[in-house]
């Protein structure tokens, strides 16, 4: 039997950690305590209809399976369990520890997380516990191991899930049980006083630290939080998270050694507080939730981002997507409601970017409690309704997509995404509150996006050698080893384009000395002297005619060439695109926030610097048509997703997925359509 320690164990697992279906997961968090009995035989006719094959359980049942610590209630989970078996759908089982239940706090009510202000938080929300608390820790394992022994050898058990978005809403616990976590966590990282004072540059305002216990979490203070300690917390919340996850996981673990296990995360516009590089090795499948921002006209181009990213983060792939949503949600402003088709495009946009399966928060939408306006695969309204139809129209699409299962999205380029860099950046004290992280790494790309150029989205610490282009935007805390990577890469040939305000600081969240941009200065061959950052609403003008914003900074050439210079603002002369020829390679600095138009222009000179191409050629294709491509030795299938309001014609040949149709030379998607063409190959 695998035991799933050994590096080789879970490369096998990462890539058939699905290989229990045949073919692409489909189904949705599945919640049948909130409902009647008379509701579950539906459910399952109507799933089966739909064709789900598998379904999320028992994510917020702690307070029903165990309603007085110690004593267990698993009937109506066992029906559940025996139901779903006999319609031939499995079980995506959770430990049921999302959300302890109003015992746990009520007798301990030092479980209760506590804010950077002091308060303490209350029941009747979920995820009320602090991640460090041993209390939650002991009541969390002996559920698991309830659930674990119960339901091992059940027929309808696939896979487990651990929790749920860990950390989404207690990541930042101020409690005193955190502030010594933290303390011994520090005394890990820092071994001795000293050594701690010197990172977190003590020496400033008065902050040398004696002892240990001086230390606390970076709580409300009359002025700017020491940034170390600040980036020093971000970095142990993440790990106290990580270590709820792992505690759980191998509990379940050690019960069913071959059965996968995986947590969801939430690699997402918002979700800044959890250093997912460091939890996805953790994982047998890398899954994730994402939603839209309804505000966002261009939300598709972040959930492509999102998805580019978790593949990035799972090696290639494969992964896939926990939870979307079937239609609107219920925790914006204003929750905007899917538009017919959006639903399948969206989830057909995980698929194309590597997802092996589409799954959605929730299967039913609730009647009661704070997600009611949240919608479900089968709405309030029932089955005779659009989301409900799509809902079956997609799972007959899945089903044809069956054999795409494992293949992998083709990629040349790389964008780096680092959490401590984001963390980092934008702590305050800076030189501008216009310089935010993820600006530049969506405008650039969403630039290749529109090309038709997919991208790995990927920590430093990944294989550059996979990659022909490699795009670093803001990377303001940067890694020596990350900075000598690159550098060689690039005298190996490669192309890379950096933007300002990157290999500023090292992981100490101390100023590299001697101009910037520190870690990059000679890979770019340049030195800045000093930031000239812009007014609100203030723009200058570049020599080739762009307009640009935010950010100036007072440049000089030291090897490289610039390739447009500012012709107005306080660096009036000065380069604010340069081009460095290093070894075989080229390192390209974009000194400023360049408009949509500009950016583009530069981005696809950069990209065909480094000689990478889209997918297709792009030079006629309408602007809001999305194009990748999956293969592997099933074959090759090309993705095209027409969000915009044009027909799309493009050249391919082979079998449409969607559609269900043969394609001569050339297919046309209409507007909002979508068509998976399996390619004749030669
Ligand atoms: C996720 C969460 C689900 C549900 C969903 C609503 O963050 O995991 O339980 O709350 O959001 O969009």
């Amino acid at each position: 039997m695998l035991t799933c320690g050994e590096t080789w164990c879970k490369l096998y697992l990462m890539s058939t950690a699905l290989g229990f279906l045949d073919g692409l997961a489909y189904g949705a968090d599945y919640n049948p305590e909130q409902w009647g009995r008379d509701v579950w035989e539906d459910d399952l006719e109507l799933m089966r209809r739909a064709r789900v094959n598998l379904v999320s359980l028992a994510i917020f049942s702690w307070a029903l399976l165990e309603p007085e610590p110690g004593r267990y209630e698993f009937g109506w989970l066992d029906n559940v369990m025996d139901g779903l078996a006999a319609a031939g759908i499995r079980a995506d089982l959770a430990n049921a520890t999302a959300s302890p239940p109003a015992w746990l706090s009520h007798r301990h009510p030092e479980v209760l997380p506590v804010t950077a202000d002091g308060r303490r938080m209350s029941f009747g929300a979920r995820q009320a516990y602090c991640p460090s608390s041993t209390v939650f820790r002991d009541a969390s394992l002996s559920l698991t191991r309830e659930i674990a022994e119960r339901y091992r050898q059940h027929p309808a058990l696939a896979m487990w899930h651990v929790s749920n978005e860990i950390g989404c809403h207690n990541a930042h616990c101020y409690c005193d049980v955190s502030a010594a976590a933290f303390r011994r966590w520090l005394e890990v990282r820092y071994r001795d006083l000293d050594t701690l004072n010197d990172a977190w540059g003590t020496a400033f305002w008065s902050q040398r630290y004696g002892s240990w216990d001086e230390i606390t979490p970076p709580r409300v203070a009359p002025a700017f939080v020491n940034p170390t300690q600040q980036l020093d917390f971000r970095r142990f919340s993440s790990d106290a998270c990580l270590d709820v996850y792992r505690a759980q996981r191998d509990v379940l673990r050690s019960t069913t050694p071959d059965l996968p296990i995986t947590t969801n995360f939430m690699v997402m516009q918002f979700q800044k507080n959890l250093d997912y590089a460091s939890w996805a090795p953790e994982v047998d499948i890398l899954a994730n939730d994402h939603y839209l921002q309804a505000a966002d006209p261009d939300a598709h181009i972040e959930l492509a981002f999102a998805a580019d990213h978790c593949r990035g983060l799972a090696g290639g792939g494969p992964w896939m997507v926990m939870e979307h949503s079937p239609s609107a949600v219920n925790w914006q402003p204003r929750n905007v409601a899917k538009l017919p088709g959006e639903m399948i495009r969206n989830s057909l946009q995980h698929v194309a970017r590597g997802s092996d399966g589409v799954m959605f928060f929730q299967w039913r939408a609730s009647a009661a409690g704070a997600e009611k306006f949240h919608s479900g695969m089968v709405p309030h309204a029932g089955t005779k309704t659009k989301t409900y139809r799509e809902v079956v129209r997609l799972g007959r699409i899945l089903e044809r997509l069956g054999e795409i299962a494992g293949t992998k999205a083709e990629r040349a380029a790389a964008i780096v995404f680092d959490w401590e860099a984001w963390w980092a950046v934008e702590l305050g004290a800076h030189p501008t509150i216009d310089v935010t992280y993820l600006d530049r790494m969506h405008a650039i790309y969403e630039a290749l996006w529109r090309m038709g150029i997919t991208v790995d989205v990927v920590p430093p610490s990944a294989d550059l050698d996979e990659y022909r282009l490699v795009i670093v935007p803001t990377l303001y805390l940067t890694a020596d080893d990350f900075a000598e990577r690159l550098e060689s890469w690039v005298a190996a040939g490669g192309t890379a384009l950096v933007t300002y305000l990157s290999g500023i600081v090292d992981p100490s969240d101390h100023v590299r000395l001697g101009g910037y941009p520190g870690a990059f200065r000679a890979l770019l061959g340049i030195r800045s002297e000093e930031f000239f950052p812009l007014r609100s609403g203030e723009t200058v003008h570049l020599d080739d005619g762009s307009t640009a914003d935010v950010w100036t900074e007072l440049l000089h050439l030291d090897g490289a060439k610039a390739v447009a210079s500012f012709t107005d603002g306080p660096v009036a002369g000065v380069p604010a695109i340069t081009l460095n020829r290093r070894g075989d390679g080229t390192a390209w600095y974009m000194a400023t926030r360049l408009d949509g138009e500009a950016t583009h222009r530069l981005v696809k000179q950069v990209a065909d610097d480094a000689g990478v191409k889209p997918a297709i050629p792009m030079v006629t294709a309408p602007s809001g048509l999305e194009v990748v491509r999956r293969s592997g030795p099933a074959g090759s299938y090309l993705f095209l997703i027409n969000h915009g309001d044009e027909t799309a014609h493009v050249a391919a040949a082979g079998y449409d997925l969607v559609g269900d149709r043969e394609i001569g030379r050339s297919v046309s998607v209409r507007p909002g359509d979508v068509a998976v063409i399996r390619e004749e190959i030669g």
